[in-house]
């Protein structure tokens, strides 16, 4: 069976399995759950994070004891939502989250403004490259948690700037750096698949003796893809 036939075979069990987990640990929430409603209705793709893989977000976040949590690609905030919550009662918690488009980034005010997590959150509206630059420029303090989600082509440059928007200790996620097994493919074309590899490429070229970095690929109901986590030490 070729890779692709067995994506296809299997793609429905791994639906099944992320539906029997989330109701054996009650991890749909209700409130978020609405978050996914409207933005079905406001017609966003549904390239949210799964709800298994935001309480995975959620218990990184408590495990580091994060305050400062920064996200690249806001979407509609359900991400963002589980970020928030996990950190809402430590001293200055806050999520700041970098969005592109200005149509999402008023979806997610709304989504977050209903669940009670707008307080902790600071929206910014622009290309992410220009806000990183900026906030490395004037000397943002450092975040504990960052969690890359927005275009893949750019992870590279996104890797540089949050290296810099870090401190020893600082936990760094990036989702979709899998790519259905297209990552393992040096001939590939694709902008979102080079950007990966680049990303990866560099903790060995440029972070070798200040970060620490692993993937973990991932099935469930958001198909084949797979994380990168980074420590920096
Ligand atoms: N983290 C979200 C999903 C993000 S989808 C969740 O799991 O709920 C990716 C988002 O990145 C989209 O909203 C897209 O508009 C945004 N994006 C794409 N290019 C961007 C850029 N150059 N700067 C900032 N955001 C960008
Ligand atoms: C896409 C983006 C994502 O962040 C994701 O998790 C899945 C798909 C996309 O742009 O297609
Ligand atoms: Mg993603």
């Amino acid at each position: 069976m070729s890779p692709e036939t067995a994506e296809s075979t299997l793609k429905p069990k791994w639906a099944r399995v992320d539906e029997y987990c989330e109701n054996a640990l009650d991890v749909r929430d209700s409130e978020f759950e609405a978050m996914l409603e409207s933005n079905r209705a406001a017609g966003l793709p549904a390239i949210d994070i799964s709800p298994l893989q935001g309480r995975m977000l959620a218990i990184l976040a408590r495990a580091t004891g994060a305050r400062r949590v920064l996200e690249i690609g806001t979407l509609g905030g359900y991400s963002t939502a589980w970020l928030a919550q996990a950190i809402r009662f430590q001293p200055g918690a806050l999520v700041m989250t970098l969005e592109l488009d200005q149509r999402h980034a008023g979806i997610a005010m709304a989504n977050l403004y209903r669940a009670g997590l707008w307080p902790l959150v600071d929206l910014r509206v622009g290309p992410a490259f220009d806000t990183l630059t900026h906030l490395v420029a004037s000397d943002e303090q450092p975040f504990d948690l960052i969690f890359i989600d927005a275009d893949k082509a750019e992870y590279a440059g996104y890797l540089h700037s949050c290296a810099r928007l870090a401190r020893k200790g600082t936990l760094l996620i990036a989702d979709n750096v899998v790519r259905h097994g297209e990552v393992a493919n040096p001939e590939s074309k694709d902008k979102s698949v080079r950007g990966v590899q680049e990303c990866l490429a560099a903790f060995t070229k440029y972070f070798e003796f200040e970060w620490e970095a692993t993937v973990i690929q991932t099935v469930g109901s958001k198909g084949y893809d797979g994380f990168l986590m980074a420590v920096r030490w």
